[in-house]
């Protein structure tokens, strides 16, 4: 029985995963380190440091801390100064409605991501009200592929991960989400469905008893 629903952010509410790839690439670009859509699927879901960790793994470069810190704090700066362009329109197809329904039916919903900008970005666009818990990446000590995010939203929601879907978009969400006990929606990317119970494009059309044939 299905009573919490807890998303990733980036590039399952909003599509703000292009711009932390726009903003990866440029940073990696400043090392000659080529990233592409291949590499950046990899990236997806990480912390910021440990993206860069992986980063300088495939450019096979080593940086002190100081000028790690200093690459870290240029690709957030860089990264907000493209969310100054968000608006609605980056929402994902059929999200919000999908939201509205969810809350009308009474089911809990919590915000599982590892970005520190998440809370700024669900402020902004209006949608904080829709969750009943926000987890970001400030808030647990291991975050994604550990399954310590959700765990902990689905604690804040008094809901055992087994009564709660994960919709993630990355493969260490996917995998945080499975070795955490929940059922995982995938949403995007169609290869993840070989780790996810479930997949969609996008939440358009999407319908819980759909998804409650397969669970
Ligand atoms: C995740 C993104 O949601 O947040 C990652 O998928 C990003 O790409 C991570 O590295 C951390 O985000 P931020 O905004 O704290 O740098
Ligand atoms: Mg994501």
């Amino acid at each position: 029985m299905i009573k919490g629903l807890i998303f990733d952010l980036d590039g399952v509410i909003v599509n703000t995963d292009t711009y932390h790839y726009e903003a990866w690439k440029s940073v990696a670009n400043k090392y000659s380190i080529q990233i592409d859509k291949s590499i950046n699927e990899n990236l997806k879901g990480l912390s910021r440091r440990d993206s860069w960790n992986l980063i300088m793994e495939i450019g096979n470069i080593q940086l002190s801390d100081e000028e790690t810190n200093i690459v870290l704090e240029t690709k957030n700066n860089l990264y907000r100064k493209k969310l100054k362009n968000l608006s609605s329109d980056n929402l994902l197809l059929g999200v919000e409605n999908f939201l509205q329904e969810l809350n009308h039916k009474e089911f809990k919903l919590a915000i599982g991501s590892s970005s520190r900008n998440a809370k700024d970005i669900l402020n902004y666009l209006n949608l904080s009200s829709y969750f009943d818990s926000i987890i970001d990446g400030s808030m647990v000590k291991k975050l994604k592929p550990s399954p310590d995010i959700f765990i902990k939203a689905a604690k804040n929601l008094g809901l055992k991960p087994i009564h709660c879907i994960v919709f993630e978009d990355s493969l260490s969400g996917v995998k945080a989400a499975k070795d955490g006990g929940f059922k995982v929606i995938s949403v995007g990317n169609k290869e993840l469905l070989d780790v996810a119970d479930y997949h969609i494009d996008n939440f358009l059309d999407f319908k819980l008893d759909q998804y409650a044939t397969v669970s």
